[in-house]
């Protein structure tokens, strides 16, 4: 029987997860791998705040140094968030020889090159599958199962309050501010939603899929980020009638040395497998050169769910002999052999409303026409107060004739309300 001793940074709503998975699973843990897993020391912010677990009041510490310069202490499991102090935190324990399990893809996305650099400089290891996609195995199925492809696509739906907020628009017909505000209340949505709905937190996620995926650094500025918060029903409505559902996408496309990293919300066919994914589910579509498609689905947050990650992490890093990096070089700024193109090419839908009048939807065409953006459906719907909407779906466009196509109509005439992707 071998035994090791763990130290907590933070018990929230993760750390409850994984004390209560460890406490569970101690015999199986035992039996299966013969491993017995002590929590030794666990820091939190104020020991005196009550628990959803029962922690031996000992255990807890408001003290850093207790968990990260403890001797006995030999793998550092860190669910406190943020960036800072987690990042530096992080950085004393692999200093110091600890191995590092984290669920922060925050920190992670934001400092992985001085994390990984710490790790293989100390001979320790860095595991963070719970930083993306809860108890989705998305990390390891990219950095070891795939390993034998050349990953061309990866897509995702990988914040699961953002597409519980669209899923209910679709589903109920209301507006972005009255489910935002009843997924507040519900707990559902934070108290400051902008990590989730502005994008933050899908930007961290995708930029270490991507890492992962195209064997390169893809650091968070480099990713293009659209929120969710102006999204209206009557596009969820009008995309239906189409067979098209609104989904809160994280993209990552590599052709050649040319990247799109792209966060969004996007319509997507009804037949896409991602299109299905509702509430708080999570779900990852990969391409690979070799394994063709394959979607990985399921609960991508939550207290046991992210614990299901975190320990599985704690059992591979207790077990093997020699800990495993990404195979990229992981520097603070990316590759300069790669281009990251902000002019990608996709469909788009795009509602207007326009004057009820001859030659404005001759104009409309011509404005598109002149920037080679080929219309494939125009529909035109309720005339009131002598104005139309007007729905247009393009064939695929680059991202940049789009945007000079909608500059040159004339806003006289035609107000644009809303541009929205269509991926496929
Ligand atoms: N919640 C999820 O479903 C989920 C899923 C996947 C990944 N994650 C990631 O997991 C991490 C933790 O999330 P969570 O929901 O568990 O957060 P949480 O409930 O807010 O818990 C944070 C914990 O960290 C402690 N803490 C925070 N700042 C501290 C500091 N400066 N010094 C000492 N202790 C500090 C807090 O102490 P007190 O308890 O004393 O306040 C608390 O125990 C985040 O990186 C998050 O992105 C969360």
């Amino acid at each position: 029987m071998k035994r090791i001793r763990v130290g907590f940074l933070g018990c929230g709503n993760v750390g409850g997860g994984v004390y209560r998975l460890l406490e569970g699973f101690r015999e199986e843990i035992l039996h299966r791998y013969g491993l017995q897993i002590d929590v030794e020391k666990i820091l939190v912010r104020n020991v005196t705040k009550p628990r959803s677990v029962e922690i031996p009041e000992c255990m807890l510490t408001e003290d850093p140094g207790e968990v990260l310069e403890n001797p006995d202490i030999a793998f550092v499991l860190e669910f406190m968030g943020g960036e800072e102090p987690a990042t530096a935190y992080m950085l004393r324990a692999l200093k110091a020889g600890k191995t590092v399990v984290t669920a922060n893809k925050v920190a992670l996305a934001m400092n992985w090159h001085l994390l990984q650099k710490a790790a293989m400089e100390h001979g320790c290891g860095l595991y963070y599958e719970a930083s993306v996609g809860g108890a989705i195995p998305v990390i390891s199925t990219l950095s070891t199962s795939l390993r034998a492809n050349r990953i061309e696509k990866v897509m995702a739906i990988i914040n699961g309050t953002t597409n519980y907020i669209l899923s209910r628009m679709a589903r109920e017909g209301q507006s972005y501010e009255t489910v935002l505000r009843d997924a507040q209340r519900l707990g559902l949505a934070e108290p400051d939603p902008a990590s989730d709905v502005d994008g933050i937190d899908a930007a961290c996620k995708l930029s270490i899929m991507a890492s992962l995926a195209f064997h390169c650094r893809v650091t968070y500025p480099q990713i293009y980020r659209e929120g969710i918060t102006e999204i209206s029903d009557v596009d969820i409505r009008m995309g239906r009638e189409m067979g098209l559902t609104l989904k809160p996408l994280a993209l990552a496309k590599r052709e050649g040395d040319t990247l799109e990293i792209r966060v969004h919300p996007a319509f997507l066919p009804a037949s896409h497998p991602l299109s299905s994914v509702d509430g708080s589910f999570n779900a990852v579509y990969i391409h690979g050169h070799a394994c063709g498609d394959m979607m990985l689905q399921g609960r991508g947050a939550g207290d046991m769910p992210t614990a299901s990650a975190v320990v599985g992490d704690l059992l591979q890093a207790a077990m093997v002999e020699k800990h495993m990096h990404p195979t990229f070089a992981n520097t603070a700024e990316p590759d300069s052999s790669l281009v990251f193109t902000d002019n990608w090419k996709t469909r788009y839908y795009i509602r207007l409303s326009a004057m009820d009048a001859v030659g404005v939807l001759a104009r409309v065409a011509d404005c598109f026409a002149e920037k080679n953006v080929s219309i494939a459906s125009m529909v035109q719907k309720d005339a009131a107060e002598g104005r139309v909407m007007l729905i247009l779906v393009t064939h695929e466009a680059p991202e940049h004739a789009l945007a000079s196509a909608v500059a040159a109509l004339d806003p006289r005439k035609v107000q644009v309300q809303s541009v929205i992707r269509v991926e496929s």
